[in-house]
């Protein structure tokens, strides 16, 4: 078997700590070149993971370049996803690219026409699909045990836990506050439980309460005030085609116990079900039940199954593990929450359900 060549663009935070890891399990496979626009970053990754110095680049148009290369993994800030996305495709390589894919639907929409005219795997990094307790829920969901799903309840709720840096809370580089950041994790784990209906009509908020001035302690530590130019809150409330609602909530600051309440709790006809807890609620024969779906998986951290399952796809010639379809869902809700709070109107999707079509590929 040949060898998969990857190349690396973005070599910061989360691809150090989280992809890399990930890369290591997959047999078979060489880190080949990077890219980070901030040089000593580039060089200093070539150096820990065996990188010729000779591939590494400041500009990912010379990385997707690179000859022999099959796939590239993107972890820039989210407003570079874009352009490295559209590069590697049109180079005919596989992407793996961190969440959110892009902060609007345009883009995602350009990135989809580009993914299907290369036909290769173009998969954004939604790591909170490969954890356990998601696992065995979504067993529990395709069962038919949930039954209907009508109604869904969505945080991503930190109490301080604001990520300071430039690239999270300047917009121009961001796209976005909590809603694109945390929001697109627990929205894209409730669709997939939910079987990604099609939203069609979303209304919704987002507002500055804390980030501006107030009191609470980072716990990441302090963040520039001025610079500050994306929402600390949103809320939205989305209708789907199938009759289904849902309750989104995002925050990076605000009064609640929980350092961090990251859930979706979805309400069925057979049962309701919570992730992460697994906790489960139903009635057997009139008696009510209480339970617990249980993670017994023994899967690895989440953030390496989703690097194997990408490499699986490549290997195998497999649909995306996180089809583009799916993600332009849940960009396009999240688009319209920040839109509907702007307008203060409700943001009509329905003209754009044949776009909005959920894959045959089952992801
Ligand atoms: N899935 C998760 O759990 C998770 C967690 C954190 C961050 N993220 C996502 O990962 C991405 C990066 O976040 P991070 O925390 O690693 O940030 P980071 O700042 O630590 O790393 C980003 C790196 O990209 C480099 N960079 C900036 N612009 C570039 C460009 N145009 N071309 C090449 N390199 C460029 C920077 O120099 C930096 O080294 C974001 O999209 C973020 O939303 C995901």
């Amino acid at each position: 078997m040949a060898k998969l060549k990857i190349g690396i663009i973005g070599a910061g935070g989360i691809m150090r700590g989280a992809h890399m890891p990930g890369w290591k399990h997959v047999p078979d496979c060489e880190i080949v070149a990077v890219c980070d626009s901030h040089l000593p970053t580039a060089e200093a990754f070539a150096k820990d993971f065996g990188v010729p110095a000779d591939r590494v680049f400041t500009d990912h148009r010379k990385l997707v370049a690179v000859d022999g290369l099959d796939a590239v993994d993107i972890g820039t800030p989210n407003q570079f996803h874009t352009p490295a996305v559209l590069a590697a495709l049109e180079k005919g390589l596989h992407v793996i690219c961190e969440k959110p894919l892009a902060v609007t639907t345009d883009e995602v929409r350009r990135m989809q026409a580009a993914a299907k005219k290369s036909g290769t795997v173009l998969m954004t990094a939604q790591n909170m699909r490969w954890g356990g307790s998601a696992q065995a829920l979504r067993k529990f969901a395709d069962s038919g045990a949930l039954g209907e799903v009508y109604h869904a309840r969505i945080h991503a709720m930190r109490r301080n836990w604001l990520p300071g840096k430039a690239t999270f809370i300047d917009h121009a580089v961001s796209g976005g506050g909590p809603c694109m950041d945390i929001g697109v994790h627990a929205l894209d784990l409730g669709l997939w439980l939910m079987g990604f209906p099609d939203p069609v009509r979303v209304s919704g908020t987002t507002m500055v309460n804390f980030a501006k001035g107030h009191d609470i302690p980072g716990g990441w530590g302090e963040w520039d005030r001025k610079l500050f130019s994306v929402e600390d809150f949103a809320s939205g409330f989305i209708h789907f085609a199938n009759g289904a609602t849902m309750v989104l909530e995002a925050s990076w600051l605000q009064h609640q116990q929980e350092s961090e309440d990251f859930s979706a709790r979805l309400f069925g006809k057979k049962a309701s079900v919570h992730w992460p807890s697994g906790d489960y609620a139903s009635v057997i024969n009139g008696a009510l039940v209480d339970g617990k779906i249980r993670d017994d998986a023994g899967l690895k951290p989440s953030h390496q199954e989703e690097i194997i399952a990408f490499a699986d796809a490549i290997r195998k010639g497999k649909a995306s593990p996180v089809p583009v379809e799916q993600t332009l869902k849940v960009i396009a809700i999240l688009e319209a929450i920040v839109q509907s709070g702007k307008t203060g109107k409700e943001i009509v999707l329905a003209t754009e359900k044949s776009a909005l079509k959920t894959s045959k590929k089952k992801g």
